[in-house]
C-alpha cells in the first residue's frame, strides 16, 4: 500500500518533525490517567436523561444570549459596510454622506486596525476588512459605529466604495480549469487503481453536484467588546472557539493574549459556523471599540450574516468505478473540486475530512482521490456539522445506487457487498484499521425491525400502479471519525470547585452550543464526586479560566470536556478521601462517595459536612484536571497513522415520495438505528439524531444557495432559503440506540453524537434516486444535491437546465472534464 502525496498545509497542522515524533511516542504511552486512592462511586446521573441545564430557562425566555445582556452606559453599535462587486479593486471609501448622518460616530477601516491587517489564523489569507481588492459580494469592508443599531445599519448603506470590476470565479468548476486554488490539491491512493479498473468486470463513470449549506442558528452571529483598564479587553462572543478569538482579537489590536478575554455562556445554535466566523465579529468590534474608546456591539442582521458568513463547502465529483457481478467495488477514481470560497479558512481540514471519509462503510482496495480546493469569489466557507465528512460519502453512497441499478441488484446487498470486514479488508485508505466494525450486524438489525425487504416489494407494486407519485426507499450506513484530524486539538483541560456548602461548579474549555454538552459534563462532574446533579452547575466557557481550549467540534465536546471535568473532581475527592481517612483511620481507598454521602467503615457523613471539615483543616476543594486523546497520531507528511480514536456507526431506512409532474418529494417514513455507545444521556443524544437527521435532509432537499450572474447570493434569507420546518418531519421517525459501550476508553462508555447523526440523512437523498428510476426507468440517474422540485424534474428529464452552482462560464458545466487523479 501506498500513498502519494502531502495533504495540504492546513491552520492547524504542525509540520514540525519534533511535534510528529513526540506525538508518535504519545501514543505509544498509556493515557495519563491520574492515579486515584477512592473507589469511584456507582453513576447515579450519568446513563440517565437528565433535562439539559438551560431547558427551563430556555422555555421560559430567561437564558441570557449576549444581546439580552443588559448594555453598558455609552454602548456604541456597529453595522457592516459591504462589497457589493464580487472582485474588483478597492479604490477608495467615502464616507462623508454616512458621517453626516444622526447618531452616527465613526467608520472603521483597514488603516484603523492598530495590529496585524491580515487575521491570525495559520493560512493567513484573509484580511480583517477588504483593503485593496474585495473578493466576494458581501466581504465587510469596514464598519460603521453608531448610538443604535438602525442608525449604523442605515449609515452603511450610505458609505460610497469606489470599486474597479476584475473578472471573478464564480463555479467550481471554472475554478478547477484556472487552477484557482485556495491550498494545493492533495492526492490519496492506495494500490493501483487505473490498472484495477482496467481490468473491472464492469465499469461506471459519472458526475455528482452537492450544494452547500447555511447554517441557519437561531441566534446571528454576535460580539460584545468592552474595553476595560490598562489596554485590556473583554469580549464576549457567541462563539464555538473562546480561545481563537482570543487570539485573533489580540493579533488584530497588537497586544499580548492575556490582555484579552473571551466569554461564552451560551451559542443558540453553531453547527459549525461559528468555529471561525464568529472572530472576525470579534475583531471588527474591538477594533472599533479601541478606535472610539467605547464598548461596541455588532449584531448581524440575518440577510447580512448569510451575505457575510462562509457555509458548508459546495463540492463537485468526478468518478469511474469498477466493479464485479456481485457489485462490489474493484477500483475507484474519483474526483472532488471543493469550493472553499474566497480564502482558506478551515478548508483544508475540511477537505480532508472528506478524503478520510470517501471509504463511508466500505473497503476501497484500488484507489485514487483526487482533492482540489478551489478559490472562488464567494464567500469564504467553513466548518459545517460533518465537515467535509458528509461530501466524502455522499459521492460513494450515490456509486452504490448506481452499481445496484446497473446489475440490477438490490442497492442494500450491493452496501453489504463491500462492508469493512472485521479480520480482512479491514484497513482504510489511510491505512487505519478499522478495530470496532458493527456495521454488519446494525445494517442486519435494522433491516429487520425496519421491515425493508417487505417494503421494497411492496413499493415496487404500488409504483406500477401508481401513474404520478412515486416511492422510493433507501436503507444507508455511517462510519463516521471521531477526534480532531490535527491530533493537537484533541485535549482539554477543566476546573471543578467544590464550595463550602457542599455545592459544585464546573467550568471546562468547551462550549454550549445547544448540543447538552454542559448537561453531560455535569452529569459525569456529579457522579465522581457521588452528589447529585442538581448541586452541580457548569459555567460560562472563559478563556481566563481555561487557557488555549480547542474549539468545541468535531463532535468531541464531551469525550475531552467530560474526561478532563472527571480527572479534576477525582483530584477534589482523593483530597477528601484522604482527610476522611485520616479522621477515621483507615484506608483512603475504604472511604466512599455515594448518594449524597462519605463513608467509611466507622462512618457514615453527609458530603457537605465533609467538605465544612475538610475546609476548617485547609484541605484543598478544588482541582484542575487535562485529558489528551490516548492513541491517535498522524504524519501529514506520509499520511499513515491513526487520525481517529474511533468509530461512530450508524444506519438509517428512509422512504420517500416524489410528485412526477411538479418535481416535489415528501420523506414518509424514517427509521433508524444510531451507536452512542453507553449513552451518558440517552434524551439529549435521540435530539442530538433527530436534530443531526433533519438538518442533513434540509441540505439534501429544499436548502438551496443560489448566486446570480454578479456573483449575489440571492437566496439570503428564509423567504428563499428552506430549511425544514416541523411540517417536513416525517410522520414515522423512529430511533433507536444501539447500546453497545464503546470498545475504546471514552468517558462513561460513551460515543460522540453531535455529527454523525447528520450523514445518515443520505439515505433521503438515495431514496430519492431510487424514485426517480422508478419513474424513469434506466440504469442511470442523474440527480444533484438538493433534490429540489426542479433538480427532480430534471433528473426526469422534464426540465432542461437549472443551475444550483453559480452560472458556468460553459454552456453546460458537465462538458467540462475533471482532471482525474
Ligand atoms: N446541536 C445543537 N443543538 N446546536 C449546535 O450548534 N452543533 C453540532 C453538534 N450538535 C450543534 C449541535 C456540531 S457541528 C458539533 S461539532 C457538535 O454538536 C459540537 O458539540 P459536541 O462536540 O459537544 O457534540
Ligand atoms: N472537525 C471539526 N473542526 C475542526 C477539525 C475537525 O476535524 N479540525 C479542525 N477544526
Ligand atoms: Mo462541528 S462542524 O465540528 O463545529
Amino acid at each position: 500500500m501506498s500513498m502519494d502525496k502531502d495533504i495540504s498545509p492546513s491552520r492547524d497542522e504542525v509540520a514540525d518533525p519534533a511535534v510528529i515524533a513526540a506525538n508518535a511516542h504519545a501514543a505509544d504511552q498509556p493515557d495519563a490517567q491520574p492515579a486515584t486512592v477512592s473507589p469511584p462511586p456507582v453513576p447515579q446521573a450519568a446513563g440517565s436523561s437528565r433535562f439539559h441545564e438551560s431547558a427551563r430557562a430556555q422555555v421560559q425566555g430567561t437564558a441570557t444570549y449576549i444581546d439580552d445582556m443588559p448594555e453598558l452606559k455609552g454602548t456604541l453599535h456597529a453595522a457592516p459596510i459591504l462589497s457589493t462587486v464580487a472582485h474588483g479593486q478597492l479604490l477608495g471609501v467615502d464616507t462623508a454622506a454616512a458621517m453626516a448622518l444622526p447618531g452616527v460616530r465613526g467608520v472603521i477601516l483597514s488603516q484603523d486596525i492598530p495590529g496585524d491587517r491580515l487575521l491570525g489564523n495559520f493560512s493567513h489569507d484573509e484580511p480583517v476588512f477588504a483593503q485593496d481588492t474585495v473578493q466576494h459580494i458581501g466581504q465587510v469592508i469596514g464598519v460603521v459605529v453608531a448610538d443604535t443599531v438602525m442608525q449604523a445599519r442605515r449609515a452603511a448603506r450610505q458609505v460610497q466604495c469606489h470599486i474597479e470590476p476584475l473578472p471573478a470565479v464564480l463555479n467550481v468548476r471554472d475554478a478547477l480549469a484556472a487552477q484557482s486554488y485556495v491550498l494545493p490539491p492533495v492526492f490519496v491512493q492506495r494500490g493501483d487503481a487505473d490498472a484495477a479498473l482496467k481490468s473491472a468486470q464492469h465499469t461506471l463513470h459519472g458526475t455528482l453536484e452537492v450544494g452547500g449549506q447555511e447554517h441557519f442558528y437561531l441566534e446571528g452571529q454576535i460580539a460584545y467588546v468592552l474595553p476595560q483598564e490598562q489596554n485590556q479587553w473583554l469580549v464576549y462572543s457567541s462563539t464555538q472557539h473562546p480561545g481563537e478569538v482570543q487570539h485573533w482579537v489580540a493579533h488584530a489590536l497588537g497586544t499580548d493574549q492575556h490582555a484579552v478575554r473571551v466569554e461564552c455562556r451560551r451559542m443558540g445554535g453553531g453547527f459549525g459556523g461559528k468555529e471561525t466566523q464568529a472572530g472576525h465579529l470579534a475583531v471588527w468590534a474591538a477594533v472599533a471599540a479601541r478606535k472610539l474608546g467605547k464598548p461596541v456591539k455588532l449584531r448581524l442582521d440575518r440577510d447580512d450574516d448569510f451575505l457575510v458568513t462562509g457555509k458548508r463547502h459546495p463540492f463537485a465529483y468526478d468518478y469511474t468505478v469498477g466493479f464485479d457481478d456481485t457489485g462490489r467495488i474493484t477500483g475507484l477514481k474519483l474526483t472532488m473540486a471543493v469550493n472553499c470560497g474566497f480564502s482558506a479558512d478551515l478548508s483544508g481540514p475540511v477537505a480532508d475530512r472528506a478524503v478520510f471519509h470517501v471509504d463511508n462503510a466500505y473497503f476501497l482496495q484500488d484507489v485514487a482521490i483526487a482533492s482540489y480546493r478551489c478559490k472562488t469569489h464567494t464567500q469564504s466557507n467553513t466548518a459545517f456539522r460533518g465537515f467535509g465528512g458528509p461530501q466524502g460519502m455522499i459521492v460513494t453512497e450515490a456509486i452504490m445506487g448506481d452499481i445496484a441499478r446497473q446489475l440490477g441488484l438490490d442497492a442494500l446487498d450491493v452496501r453489504r457487498r463491500n462492508l469493512y470486514g472485521i479480520t480482512e479488508r479491514n484497513v482504510t485508505h489511510y491505512q487505519m484499521t478499522v478495530e470496532d466494525n458493527i456495521l454488519e450486524p446494525l445494517l442486519l438489525k435494522l433491516e429487520q425491525t425496519s421491515g425493508y425487504r417487505l417494503r421494497k416489494q411492496a413499493i415496487s407494486a404500488w409504483n406500477a400502479a401508481s401513474p404520478v407519485i412515486q416511492r422510493g426507499i433507501a436503507l444507508t450506513p455511517v462510519k463516521f471519525g471521531i477526534s480532531f484530524t490535527a491530533t493537537l486539538f484533541n485535549q482539554a483541560g477543566a476546573l471543578v470547585h467544590v464550595y463550602t456548602d457542599g455545592s459544585c461548579q464546573v467550568n471546562h474549555g468547551g462550549t454550549e452550543m445547544g448540543q447538552g454538552l454542559n448537561t453531560k459534563v455535569a452529569q459525569i462532574v456529579a457522579d465522581e464526586l457521588g452528589i447529585a446533579f442538581e448541586h452541580v452547575l457548569a459555567t460560562a466557557s472563559d478563556t481566563s479560566k481555561i487557557p488555549n481550549a480547542s474549539a468545541t467540534a468535531a463532535s468531541a465536546g464531551t469525550d475531552l470536556n467530560a474526561r478532563a471535568a472527571q480527572y479534576a473532581a477525582r483530584n477534589v475527592r482523593d483530597n477528601l478521601a484522604q482527610f476522611v481517612a485520616g479522621l477515621d483511620n483507615c484506608g483512603a481507598g475504604a472511604v466512599r462517595f455515594q448518594g449524597g454521602e462519605v463513608t467509611t467503615p466507622a462512618n457514615r457523613r453527609p458530603f457537605t459536612e465533609v467538605v465544612k471539615l475538610a475546609y476548617a483543616n485547609r484541605i484543598q476543594l478544588w482541582s484542575d484536571g487535562f485529558y489528551r486523546t490516548p492513541k491517535i497520531h498522524y504524519d501529514k507528511t506520509t499520511l499513515t497513522g491513526r487520525p481517529f480514536f474511533y468509530f461512530a456507526y450508524g444506519a438509517a431506512c428512509t422512504e420517500v415520495a416524489i410528485d412526477t409532474l411538479t418535481g416535489e418529494s415528501r420523506v414518509l417514513k424514517v427509521d433508524i438505528l444510531h451507536d452512542v455507545g453507553n449513552p451518558i444521556n440517552p434524551a439529549i443524544d435521540i435530539g442530538q439524531i433527530e436534530g443531526g437527521f433533519v438538518q442533513g435532509m434540509g441540505w439534501l432537499t429544499t436548502e438551496q444557495l443560489v448566486w446570480n450572474e454578479k456573483g449575489q447570493l440571492s437566496t439570503h434569507a428564509p423567504s428563499t432559503y428552506k430549511i425544514p420546518t416541523t411540517g417536513d418531519i416525517p410522520a414515522h421517525f423512529k430511533i433507536d440506540l444501539w447500546l453497545e459501550p464503546n470498545r475504546e476508553d471514552n468517558i462513561f462508555g460513551s460515543k460522540a453524537v453531535g455529527e454523525p447523526p447528520l450523514m445518515l440523512a443520505i439515505s433521503v437523498f438515495e431514496a430519492m434516486r431510487d424514485a426517480v428510476a422508478a419513474a424513469r426507468p434506466c440504469r442511470r440517474v442523474q440527480l444533484d444535491a438538493p433534490a429540489t422540485a426542479e433538480n427532480v424534474l430534471r433528473a426526469l428529464g422534464k426540465l432542461a437546465s437549472v443551475s444550483q452552482q453559480p452560472p458556468p462560464k460553459k454552456s453546460d458545466p458537465r462538458c467540462a472534464k475533471l482532471p482525474t487523479p
